[in-house]
């Protein structure tokens, strides 16, 4: 199957030309399934719940949605893409799964980062749910997680294939350590940065591009820097049902959970 990210810099509040500008790279890649930034259509530095608001929609019928699902719809292709989610009062930082049928699944974001405390509520219920797509089956995480080793794990344990990373990320760390999430758990990672600078706190937030897309094996299977552009590659999804790393070392038959009750420890 063909993968993709797409990854540029939106600007703040202008939700229908970001989703413009991100369906426009798009459309210059074939791929079967396309990952699209953390909040991508709306930015990211809300300055109060209120604002967050008024640019939050539901995960259906919303005009962030309704053009994914069309996209979609048009192109024969699955998205996954970050929007800010309305559900009653409850505010999620939320990732959409789109197919050609229509919406498939939503992820909201478990592990918040930072002032995302502040405007966002976090997932209430489980969230680490692993669909299938018909050429592999995928689950999805934001942004931060990734620095939670346990949401990785959960995907594949689960089943996933293919980790889908929605992310705006600024800390210079994550792209060095999807490669051991990846390897340790033997999936692939397509984890889609935005690019950009947003100040509308009093700190402003330079993010750090590197949209890549990681193997089973822990190699980088493409990279950018911090152009804005969309790229894809063909990859296997079987191979991350093969867990050996030797022929006597299956990572996950080889864990000792008699030794590990700690970590489901609260701190
Ligand atoms: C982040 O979780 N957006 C850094």
């Amino acid at each position: 199957m063909r993968l993709a990210f797409v990854q540029f810099s939106p600007s703040f509040g202008k939700v229908s030309e970001n989703i413009s500008q991100a369906l426009t790279l798009a459309d210059g890649v074939e791929a079967d399934l396309y990952v699209f930034p953390e909040l991508f259509a709306s930015g990211y530095q809300f300055k109060d719940r209120e604002e967050l608001k008024e640019l939050a929609e539901p995960a259906t019928g919303g005009p962030t949605v309704e053009r994914l699902a069309e996209w979609c719809r048009r192109r024969g292709a699955f998205a996954c893409a970050g929007i800010p989610e309305a559900d009653g009062d409850a505010l999620y930082n939320s990732a959409v799964l789109m197919g050609p049928d229509g919406l498939r699944g939503v992820y909201r974001k478990v592990h918040l980062f930072w002032r995302e405390k502040d405007l966002f509520d976090a997932a209430r219920e489980d969230a680490f749910e692993v669909y299938d797509v018909g050429l592999a089956r995928v689950g999805m995480m934001i942004c931060f997680d990734w620095i939670f080793p346990e949401v990785v794990r959960i995907l594949a344990l689960r089943g996933a294939q293919i980790v889908l990373h929605p992310a705006n990320l600024v800390l210079p760390d994550c792209p060095a350590a999807m490669v051991t999430r990846c390897l340790e758990n033997r999936v692939f990672a397509v984890t889609a940065n935005r690019t950009g600078i947003e100040d509308r706190w009093d700190e402003a937030m330079t993010f750090i591009g590197q949209s890549q897309i990681v193997n089973p094996r822990g190699e980088v299977l493409l990279r950018l820097e911090d152009e804005g552009a969309a790229v894809s590659i063909d990859v296997n999804p079987a191979e991350a049902d093969d867990k050996f790393v030797t022929p006597q070392n299956d990572v996950f038959a080889d864990r000792r959970v008699d030794l590990y009750s700690e970590l489901l420890k609260p701190k």
